[in-house]
């Protein structure tokens, strides 16, 4: 599809140059200072978590059925905490763990753990001659770093609407028993916001691979809805263990965009057989997580419904966030043929999508202009989107004000750039 300053005279062209350039001139003498780079929430948002903080003291009772959260012991996770992670993670208790506040750690040590001693039964990793990796792109930036930094050869996957493209997806994985992987944020994933149709979940629980091929199904933001209709996913595990495939699920959560990020709990579900396999593992290294953090989160929030009812409160900030997005990218950009976004009911971004070779000078002139974006490229593995179209708007953390403002100079750097980018064409 064309642009509209591709459609434009020699004349209009210029014009419309020498207008946006006035315009970015104006911005620049603004002095802006704005972030949109942060996916995280905002300060006021995680102050709603406060009260959680009060539960324990000195005085509480610090035993949860039976155990006692104050000393060694209960490796897997205390009841309570194993009994939420299961009902997130689509598990029964007993095929859970509750950590320590990272789900990306745990992704790290089961990786790392198959890489070192192997899939039980295969072949350590890092003993093969290749080991490749499937990164639905665009994607998170932090889930590829864990396979490059171990010499995995990232391998990208286009998203589409319903998920990853599973025709493609299924032809590399069947041809190529040196995949040994992939990531996947099924629901409201980072960037698109996109939820994996219910075939997409299928196809993934039941093609043909390697019998070591693991998908990491980190299930991040699985009751982050702010929309009127949450999306809905299909349970994995359910098509998995119909197949005979349930060992290659290595499911993730954490509570980080729910209470304190960074000082929440994490959950890691699979089947019992990878559970008991793991729980070994890191059993070495680890006598007992902290289970008073634990006791704390599972008394603020002991069931699903009250993470609900808590999740009804995170999407009071997030809403007008997501809704300022939308509306200042529909005013600036709307039929301009230089933008295409996402329109996602839960989750932290927005994924955008200028001109072919935009997003790298688009991401410049913004910081240029005093508004920092997420490096442009970072949503594909390596820092290389091929296209350079991609940029990922992270809304939840400045106020609606600052966002505002910061989007207004994301739509001016993207007027510029695409008549730039028609100019160049011509010269
Ligand atoms: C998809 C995804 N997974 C994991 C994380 C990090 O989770 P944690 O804080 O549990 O390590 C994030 C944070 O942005 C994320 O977007």
């Amino acid at each position: 599809m064309q642009t509209m300053y591709q459609q434009m005279s020699d004349t209009e062209l210029a014009n419309a140059l020498a207008d946006l350039k006035d315009q970015v001139a104006e911005v620049k003498a603004r002095g802006l200072k704005l972030d949109m780079a942060r996916g995280k929430p905002s300060p006021e948002q995680v102050g709603i978590s406060r009260p959680m903080l009060d539960l324990l003291s000195s005085d509480s009772d610090l035993t949860d059925g039976g155990v006692d959260c104050s000393n060694y012991g209960c490796f897997e996770g205390i009841p309570s905490a194993r009994k939420l992670a299961g009902e997130f993670l689509g598990v029964p208790p007993e095929q859970t763990i509750v950590l320590g506040s990272s789900s990306l750690n745990i992704m790290q040590d089961v990786i790392v753990h198959y890489w070192e001693k192997g899939v039980p039964g295969n072949t350590p990793w890092h003993k093969l001659e290749s080991v490749k990796w499937l990164c639905p792109s665009p994607g998170y930036d932090r889930h590829f770093g864990l396979t490059q930094d171990l010499g995995i050869e990232n391998i990208p996957v286009c998203m589409t609407e319903t998920g990853p493209d599973m025709d493609e997806v299924e032809r590399l994985v069947a041809a190529d028993p040196s995949i040994k992987g992939m990531f996947c944020v099924p629901k409201y994933s980072n960037p698109t916001g996109c939820t994996y149709s219910d075939d997409t979940v299928r196809r993934l629980a039941t093609m043909e691979a390697a019998p070591d091929f693991r998908i990491v199904w980190d299930n991040a933001y699985a009751v982050h809805d702010f929309g009127d209709e949450p999306d809905k996913l299909a349970n994995i595990f359910d098509y998995a263990r119909e197949a005979g495939n349930e060992d290659r699920i290595l499911a993730v959560a954490s509570t980080s965009k729910i209470t304190f990020p960074g000082a929440g709990i994490a959950f890691f579900g699979s089947s019992p057989a990878n559970v008991a396999e793991v729980a070994n593992t890191l059993k070495v290294g680890l006598i007992s997580a902290n289970k008073l953090n634990q006791l704390m989160h599972t008394r603020f929030l002991p069931t699903l419904d009250a993470v609900r009812e808590h999740m009804a409160k995170h999407a009071e900030f997030l809403r007008p966030r997501f809704a300022c997005v939308e509306e200042k990218l529909t005013e600036g950009l709307a039929g301009t043929g230089c933008a295409t976004w996402t329109h996602p009911h839960g989750g932290y971004f927005v994924s955008f999508d200028g001109p072919a070779g935009s997003a790298k000078r688009v991401g410049a002139l913004c910081k240029e202009l005093g508004v920092v974006l997420t490096p442009a490229g970072a949503t594909w593995p390596g820092g290389n989107d091929p296209q350079d179209t991609n940029i990922r708007i992270a809304p939840s953390y400045p106020s609606v004000e600052d966002l505002a403002a910061a989007l207004d100079v994301l739509v001016l750097a993207v007027k510029l750039v695409s008549a730039e980018l028609a100019q160049e064409e011509r010269a």
